[in-house]
């Protein structure tokens, strides 16, 4: 892999956990579990790599309509995940950050992610975004009541919204669009991911399961990222 030519912005759909666990006749939790030691594994390799942005999409706004002992399971591990790693972030430079509408999420879990924000806030080395209960959708529907608000308040005029002032009301707004867009375990969707910031993402879908997607797999889609052409509507 040549280090030059990196993306600046990887985000990262881990998908298959529940399909890792199931294929070795364990409850579906376990594949999580697998999937958090995944991520340390990851952030730690991307940082290492010289990625400054990371972004990964643990919970999706829709992720509450699986059964209530999956969801508890999760935000248990995201609780645990976060006082176990907090003091590596802080060690290894790495800012860590949220997406997504924390208001819905138990108490204890919004208390750990206020920690490790406010903990890792001066850093730089790596920007890591979780993304917690988070959709695209939900993020622009949000932006557009929050620009409504201020365009009913006199703050700014109808003509002042573009796509500039769109993108810094979003969550992601501290961070550039990502360049490449990585889906593991198979499926070819975006599942209501970055939709506004993904206008001119590469795409990279692997069949290999979130739990497999070692530091080797990482760097092929990097490669693949490299071999590509973008020209954003030009020529
Ligand atoms: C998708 O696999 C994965 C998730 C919905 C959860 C991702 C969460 C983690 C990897 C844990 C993150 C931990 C920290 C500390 C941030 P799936 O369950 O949809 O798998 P399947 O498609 O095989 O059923």
């Amino acid at each position: 892999m040549e280090s030059n030519n990196l993306p600046i912005h990887i985000a990262i759909i881990m998908d298959g956990n529940g399909r890792w666990a199931q294929a070795r006749g364990l409850p579906r939790i376990y594949g999580h579990q697998e999937g958090k030691k995944n991520v340390k594994r990851i952030v730690r390799h991307a940082a290492n790599l010289g990625i400054k942005y990371l972004s990964l999409f643990a919970f999706s706004t829709e992720n509450w309509k699986r059964p209530k002992e999956e969801v508890d399971g999760l935000m248990e591990i995201l609780k645990v995940g976060l006082q176990e790693e907090r003091p590596e972030f802080i060690r290894e430079g790495i800012r860590v950050v949220f997406f997504g509408d924390r208001t819905k999420l138990p108490k204890d879990v919004i208390e750990e992610m206020e920690l490790t924000e406010s903990s890792t806030a001066s850093n730089s080395r790596l920007h890591l975004a979780f993304a917690i209960n988070y959709s695209g959708r939900d993020d622009i529907l949000r932006a557009i009541k929050r620009i409504s608000q201020k365009v009913a308040d006199g703050k700014i005029n109808i003509d002042d919204i573009n796509n500039d002032l769109i993108s810094k009301e979003l969550d992601t707004k501290d961070f550039p669009d990502p360049d490449l867009i990585i889906r593991t375990s198979g499926e070819l969707r975006i599942s209501n991911f970055y939709l506004w910031q993904s206008a001119y993402s590469e795409f990279y879908f692997t069949p290999v399961l979130w739990p497999d997607f070692d530091e080797k797999a990482l760097e092929s889609a990097i490669e693949a990222y490299q071999s590509r052409k973008r020209r954003f509507g030009g020529i």
